[in-house]
């Protein structure tokens, strides 16, 4: 749509264009949606008035401003780039980061994004509602009351975005593909729509034409509202064989053009949501809050090993495994058999939980069937112990930060035989300060969203050794790191926005110890994806948390670049090695 793009084009005061023909109109306040009805009770109807009926159930969406692909102008120009954000005394250059160390041949400069956090267009081409468009209606759950019915516009900007990548250096985009746009319904036995199997056939083939190797997740948090509202999505064993069906007609569609792909990502986060609100409204009968995560990692297990199965069978070119997030850090006290015992029940609970299955043991840690009863966790049999393991050709690490992990500070003991203790039944927390004198463990994020996140690369090569340790791989992805920059969502001016110090300086630190650890420890690491490409819809903070490496301008849906693009972009074009290709 080049001539919309010129007609429509306004020169802002960054040089940047306008991509829209108008202002869309302000994102109206969500609706107070309907709770759901209670699981089983909505009857399946893959009528048009059966999708229209659970469209009712998230209430009216906003429509996006324009409704087919935009082409970019090619090339794609940048502003100027910054320039040096320190005196080289006191620090380099992100081409001078260990100058003498190169990234291994086929290393991927990736970014990383999610269908619900960019696309947009969520009512568009037939796409069934999520159990995200759902949730972001519900009262009191978005801190900014916005909702991702435009956010980026992804789904028809896509291109921009590719253009993008290319003009900063990136060579591989790790997004996610939305179930609902496939299967509306979400069931094995409902129809599949057309229109979104072209829209991501589209979407990939201009990622290879532009040289932009596409990775794709299948499920990143959106389940379809359907399957929430016929048995509990996640909860209800129908899941698996849903799931799979999914699976295999995303594979035979993109087969040999997609050759890494993930199953779930960050499953122990998307399975810990279901046991809190709104997503505990919708619990199947016999299932509660504290049950609900456990049940849910029962099934995403048997999910993804059934995936991966049919991933083999298939004979699909390339690679497959899931995107595990969290870390294992150090003792937050060096001498407390406490905080030493709680590394080890974090490394079990939020970590272990997916990675023993399919790494090493096949089965659950042995923390997590010691504190959980069945009826908690659900026992694999010894058939299901053989299938699960090995099914991940590689190790993908969501790895944010690094902190210490301490035991409860009212001790191990007073948690771990207390169901109703608040730390039950993890028992272990992370730390933010030092036990010393109470220093912060890093550069902190904003203080109003991400306080979980603080800029800790001093520990990132630490995790990365436990990691290999605990779970040995032959190829370890970065699938997704980022910081979510303090203060930035106050800022009204480009120029402050712009400057993102304490993001420059997350990612430089970590793609410096990032290269110390590939040559002094070993690790194979081969690819490193920031989230995120662009300012997004980071659930229930909605636009109040800021992780893009652009900023986004919600009027025009303009991108611009941040100091924190140009650092990854000169810090990549410095280490990759060159003329190096990563498309199938
Ligand atoms: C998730 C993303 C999220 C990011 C920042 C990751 O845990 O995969 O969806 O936006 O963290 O919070």
């Amino acid at each position: 749509m080049l001539s919309l793009l010129v007609s429509a084009t306004v020169t802002l005061v960054n040089g940047a264009t306008s991509v829209v023909p108008a202002p869309p109109p302000p994102t109206p306040a969500p609706s107070t949606g309907a709770s759901l009805p209670s699981v089983g009770s909505v009857a399946r109807d893959y009528s048009p008035a059966g999708w229209e009926s659970l469209w009712n159930l998230v209430g009216p969406v906003q429509s996006p401003p324009i409704t087919t692909t935009v082409d970019p102008v090619l090339p794609d120009v940048l502003p100027s780039p910054p320039p040096a954000l320190y005196p080289s005394w006191f620090a380099p250059q992100p081409a001078d980061i260990f100058p003498n160390l190169t990234l291994p041949s086929g290393f991927l400069f990736g970014v990383s994004t999610a269908a619900y956090q960019v696309e947009g267009a969520v009512k568009e081409d037939g796409k069934g509602p999520t159990s995200w468009d759902w949730a972001s209606r519900q009262p009191g759950v978005m801190v900014d009351g916005s909702t991702a019915d435009i956010t980026d516009l992804q789904y028809y900007l896509y291109k921009l975005d590719v253009a993008r990548m290319v003009s900063l250096g990136i060579n591989a985009h790790s997004f996610s593909i939305s179930w609902a746009r496939i299967y509306p319904f979400g069931a094995a036995d409902s129809p599949v729509n057309q229109a979104g199997l072209d829209h991501y056939s589209n979407l990939i083939d201009y990622h290879l034409e532009m040289g932009i190797k596409p990775v794709a997740t299948l499920f990143h948090w959106d389940t379809p509202l359907a399957l929430v509202a016929y048995y509990g999505g996640f909860l209800g064993p129908q899941i698996v064989d849903d799931f799979v069906n999914y699976a295999k007609t995303v594979f035979a569609a993109y087969k040999g053009r997609v050759t890494t792909w993930y199953t779930f990502n960050e499953p122990r986060v998307f399975c810990a949501e279901l046991g809190i609100y709104p997503f505990n409204t919708s619990l199947p009968i016999g299932v509660n809050s504290t049950q609900a995560p456990f049940i849910c990692s029962y099934y995403v297990v048997k999910a993804h090993v059934a995936a991966v199965k049919a991933f083999r069978e298939m004979g699909m070119p390339g690679e497959i495994a899931y995107k595990n997030d969290d870390f294992v850090g150090p003792p937050w006290r060096a001498n407390s058999t406490d905080d030493i015992e709680a590394v080890e029940r974090h490394a079990a609970f939020q970590i272990g939980v997916f990675s023993d299955p399919v790494y090493t043991t096949g089965d659950w840690p042995p923390i997590m069937k010691e504190t959980l009863p069945p009826s908690f966790l659900p026992r694999f049999t010894p058939e299901e112990i053989a299938e699960n393991k090995g099914t991940a050709d590689f190790y993908a690490i969501d790895d944010y930060r690094d902190q210490w992990l301490a035991a409860p500070l009212d001790g191990l003991a007073a948690c771990v035989n207390n169901t109703s203790h608040p730390l039950w039944p993890q028992c272990n927390q992370l730390m933010l300060y030092d036990s010393n004198a109470g220093w912060s463990a890093g550069p902190n994020p904003d203080p109003d969203s991400a306080s979980w996140l603080q800029s800790t690369p001093q520990n990132f090569r630490y995790s990365l050794q436990q990691l290999q340790a605990r779970w040995p791989t032959n190829k370890l992805y970065i699938s997704e790191y980022g910081f979510d920059e303090a203060y930035e969502v106050d800022r009204t001016e480009l120029y402050l926005i712009t400057e993102d110090v304490t993001r420059t300086n997350y990612y430089m630190t970590y793609l410096g110890e990032a290269l110390l650890s590939i040559h002094n420890d070993g690790i194979p690491l081969m690819g490193a994806f920031a989230w995120s490409i662009v300012d997004n819809a980071e659930w229930n903070y909605g636009f109040n948390a800021k992780f893009g490496i652009q900023y986004l301008n919600h009027t025009t849906l303009t991108r611009t670049p941040k100091r924190s693009a140009y650092a990854l972009s000169q810090f990549f074009a410095a280490h990759l090695q060159k003329n190096d290709t990563v498309l199938p």
